[in-house]
């Protein structure tokens, strides 16, 4: 974290988990843990679409702000089965992910696709959260660092600068989600540190200082704290964890220390 150039952003990834009706009892135990909470970081929410008017409802008189997990890049349109940005921002959400590595292996999200969805959240002001990462025999080969950086410059493509400042970026590495694996520390520094080097490249020095970088695959409320005191690691994307409000809690707790 460097919270004199940024914010830290705890965001719950809750995937295809929950209903809508347990979103009152989660937000109210999640208030409860945490009243006066989170001076220094953003907390996010992303529900899964059936959850979100009940989730924006039930935070209403909180501080966690509602993302999205995905929407379509079409602004409206005969594309069945799909949401847009438009729609979410009518319904007060505020962040939306993009790219996450299941969007992209279980539903062949491409490189374009994730670009062209960044590009649609921007222009909604539907903050975007982007994810990027590695598989595990990409991390053996070696390539990690170029991965990542192809999967940045390209979701970013066409993306002034002043629009950038409302994006952050998380570095999930497919083998640490949701398999109990976390990269350590210093290995998810590096490739935080790298993301924001080529943020510097594409952007200079003053954009990179304030983007949030993520780090999401196996955050728990035990490893949260070490993962969060890397200088370049400003918060944290959870699934898993995310689920269950004393664990949510404890890691925006480990954020605001
Ligand atoms: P996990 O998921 O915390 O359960 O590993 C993270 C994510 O997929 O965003």
């Amino acid at each position: 974290m460097n919270r004199k150039y940024r914010h830290t952003v705890i965001a719950g990834n809750w995937k295809m988990n929950l209903l809508a009706s347990d979103v009152k009892a989660y937000a109210t135990e999640l208030r409860s843990l945490i009243p006066d909470f989170h001076k220094w970081c953003d907390a996010i929410a992303c529900v899964p679409f059936t959850s979100l008017p009940a989730a924006i409802r039930a935070f209403r008189t909180t501080r966690v702000m509602i993302g999205a997990q995905n929407m379509n890049q079409h602004k409206s349109g005969a594309y069945t089965g799909e949401v847009s940005g438009a729609q979410l921002k009518d319904l007060g959400v505020r962040y939306v992910i993009i790219g996450h590595s299941e969007r992209r292996e279980l539903f062949g999200e491409t490189d374009d696709i994730v670009n062209k969805k960044v590009l649609a959240a921007i222009q909604q002001q539907l903050r975007p959260i982007i994810c990027v990462g590695e598989s595990l025999g990409q991390r053996e080969t070696g390539v990690t660092n170029d991965l990542v950086a192809m999967q940045v410059k390209s979701a970013l493509n066409g993306v002034d600068a002043l629009k950038l400042r409302s994006a952050i970026i998380a570095y999930e590495p497919i083998w640490a989600i949701g398999s109990g694996l976390t990269a350590t520390p210093q290995d998810a520094q590096d490739v935080c540190c790298e993301i924001r080097a080529v943020i510097r490249s594409l952007y200079g020095a003053r954009t990179a200082r304030a983007i949030p970088v993520l780090y999401g695959g196996s955050m728990n409320e035990k490893n949260a704290h070490d993962l969060l005191a890397q200088p370049d690691i400003d918060g944290g994307l959870i699934g898993g964890a995310s689920l269950k409000p004393e664990l949510f809690a404890a890691i925006i707790k480990a954020a605001n220390q």
